[in-house]
C-alpha cells in the first residue's frame, strides 16, 4: 500500500478507459498495459543516470526498510523518503508530493499526434540527493563536500540527513498513476563552473522493454530561492543537453503547489507525466 492517500487525477480517469472503443480490447487484455486515449506528442527525454544510482555495493549507508535480502538494494524502500520505517525522524528539507503517471506512446502517421497507453504495473525508482545536496554513494564522499553559493557566497556543507531516505520505489496503479513523497533536493557542484539544480532521478522500469532513465527539475513560486532555481535551470548542461528539443526539456521542470484542497498541508504538490516511446 502507498504510505500515503492517492492525489487528485492527471487527467485519465477510470470512467475514460470504460468509454474507448472495442478495437481496444484486445490491448486491455495484454497484461501490465491499459488503453488511454490522444495524448501530447512530447516524449519524455532520456537522460544520463549520473553517478550516484545506489547499487548494493556503493552506498555509504545502506538503507533497507524490506528486509528481503534477495531483494536488490535500489527496489527495498518505499515511496516516502521523508521517514525511515522505525525512526522518528523526518527528514529536513521542504517536504514535496510527486504525482506521476507513465504513458507509453506510439506516434501516428503525422507524427503530430501519439496515441498512449496507461502503463500499470511498472516499477519507478527515485533516487535522489538530500537537502544539503549530499547523496548516499561513497563517489559523492569524495567529491567537493564544502562550497560557496553562487549568490550569498555564504560556505555550505553537504552533510547527510539520517532521517532521510535517499531512493525509494512505486508501482503504477491500473491508470499508470504513482506517487513519491519526498524533499526538495540541495543543488550542489558538479564542476567548479557548474551548479546541478535541484533535480530528482528516475528509473522506470516495465517487464520485457530495456529501462527508461530521466530527471525532473523544480518551479513554484514557494520554494525558496527560486530565482536561483530558475537560473541553474536555465544553465545545466544535462537538462539543457542540445540534443533534447525545448519543448521536452520544458516537459520535466515541474511546478509544485499547495494542494487547493488541502489534502497534503505539509507540502507542495507536483504532477508530471512521463511518456515514453513504446
Ligand atoms: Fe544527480
Amino acid at each position: 500500500m502507498p504510505a500515503f492517500a492517492r492525489l487528485q487525477p492527471l487527467g485519465m480517469t477510470r470512467r475514460s478507459l470504460l468509454t474507448i472503443g472495442a478495437g481496444a480490447i484486445g490491448l486491455l487484455l495484454t497484461p501490465g498495459w491499459a488503453v488511454a486515449t490522444t495524448c501530447s506528442s512530447i516524449l519524455t527525454p532520456r537522460q544520463t543516470r549520473g553517478p550516484y544510482f545506489p547499487y548494493d555495493q556503493v552506498v555509504s549507508y545502506p538503507i533497507r526498510e524490506d528486509q528481503n535480502k534477495d531483494l536488490p538494494l535500489i527496489e527495498a524502500n518505499d515511496n516516502d523518503l521523508t521517514q525511515l520505517k522505525g525512526m522518528t525522524g523526518i527528514a529536513q528539507g521542504h517536504i514535496i508530493y510527486f504525482q506521476g503517471q507513465l504513458l507509453s506512446s506510439r506516434m501516428t502517421g503525422s507524427k503530430t499526434k501519439a496515441t498512449c497507453q496507461l502503463v500499470a504495473g511498472a516499477e519507478i525508482l527515485l533516487w535522489q540527493a538530500n537537502f544539503s545536496g549530499r547523496y548516499n554513494h561513497s563517489l559523492d564522499d569524495m567529491a567537493q563536500l564544502h562550497f560557496r553559493h553562487p549568490k550569498t557566497n555564504e560556505m555550505i556543507e553537504r552533510v547527510h540527513d539520517d532521517s532521510f531516505q535517499y531512493w525509494g520505489k512505486a508501482t503504477t496503479d491500473a491508470d499508470g498513476r504513482f506517487q513519491f513523497k519526498t524533499i526538495l533536493p540541495g543543488f550542489y557542484p558538479a564542476t567548479e563552473d557548474w551548479f546541478r539544480p535541484p533535480h530528482l532521478h528516475f528509473s522506470i522500469r516495465i517487464k520485457g522493454y530495456p529501462e527508461f532513465v530521466t530527471q525532473t527539475y523544480f518551479s513554484g513560486n514557494e520554494f525558496p530561492d527560486i530565482d536561483l532555481i530558475h537560473e541553474l535551470n536555465a544553465k545545466d548542461g544535462i537538462l539543457r543537453d542540445s540534443r533534447i528539443r525545448h519543448e521536452q526539456q520544458e516537459q520535466v521542470i515541474v511546478e509544485y503547489q499547495r494542494d487547493p484542497e488541502e489534502k497534503f498541508p505539509d507540502g507542495l504538490v507536483g504532477s508530471c507525466q512521463f511518456l515514453i516511446p513504446s
